[in-house]
């Protein structure tokens, strides 16, 4: 696992913003450039940095978007598109309305709307293997360390499926509720686990003190359940992209091992 240490949030989105547009380049000058990059995408204000950067050079010429399929992580259940809460509400506000040449017809998000949501997880998981799978899924986390919707005690090799959202997750969402838990959704469609680590690269951005304890959990915890995020650990192309903030519960070795070891320039 890498973990690259960034001193702030903004720092810690241009790095990432930089590695996914150097991954995508990469391919469409290569000899995959025949296939689409199939980027996996999530929700949340840790990708926000990050989706501005993209769509910044996107618009500047520097990054097409022509030859993606995105993949979003997770949906919630029973919100339609035009609420300004739903996830695909979310990507295109913040994204894909502000990229020049994303095909609609290329956007994949779960419809949280779905009168068969057993169906609609099996067609995604289905999707994404007619692809040849996801070629780098950028993730955040929760404060639980829940990865997607995939709350703590969720099965490490889950697939795409229903999940039922903790009353801290609601609580921790209800901000974008009117601070009403009650009004956060209590299901979400959401890619499993085993979904996300079946990707060739998973990189996950965790920044401020609330996830601290996350961050720790995912890098020297033991590989368990109770934190999804952990999984990480058994994934040969993982990495954290993290700020100086989210470091809080590191131990200082463990700390001074990444700065130094991510000292030199790599990709
Ligand atoms: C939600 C989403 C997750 C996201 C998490 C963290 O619960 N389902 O995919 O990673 O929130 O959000 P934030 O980045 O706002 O802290």
């Amino acid at each position: 696992m890498r973990v690259v240490i960034q001193d702030n949030y903004e720092k810690m989105s241009l790095w990432a913003a930089d590695y996914i547009a150097k991954k995508i380049n990469a391919h469409n000058n290569g000899p995959e450039a025949g296939r689409p990059f199939v980027l996996g995408l999530p929700t949340g204000s840790s990708p926000i940095g990050v989706y501005k950067e993209l769509a910044r050079r996107n618009q500047a010429g520097e990054l097409s978007f022509a030859n993606v399929v995105t993949f979003n992580m997770d949906e919630y259940l029973g919100l339609p598109h035009e609420h300004d809460q739903s996830y695909w509400y979310f990507m295109h506000d913040n994204f894909f309305d502000h990229l020049v040449d994303m095909k609609p017809e290329n956007i994949n998000i779960l419809n949280g709307m779905t009168d068969d949501p057993e169906e609609e997880c099996r067609k995604y998981e289905e999707k994404i293997a007619s692809y040849g799978g996801i070629d780098l899924f950028m993730g955040g986390i929760g404060v639980d360390g829940h990865l997607a919707f995939n709350e703590p005690y969720t099965s490490l090799t889950s697939r795409t499926g229903v999940r039922n959202l903790t009353t801290d997750t609601r609580i921790v969402n209800s901000r974008f509720f009117g601070n009403d838990p009650e009004k956060v959704p209590s299901q979400a469609l959401s890619v499993g686990i085993g979904t996300v680590t079946d990707s060739k690269e998973v990189l996950v951005l965790i920044s401020g003190h609330n996830k601290a304890r996350a961050l720790a959990a995912t890098v020297e915890g033991g590989v368990s359940q109770k934190w999804t995020c952990s999984a990480l650990q058994m994934h040969n192309g993982a990495i954290i992209a993290c700020d100086e903030e989210a470091c809080g519960e590191l131990m200082v070795d463990t700390y001074k091992y990444f700065l130094d070891i991510e000292r030199g320039e790599r990709l």
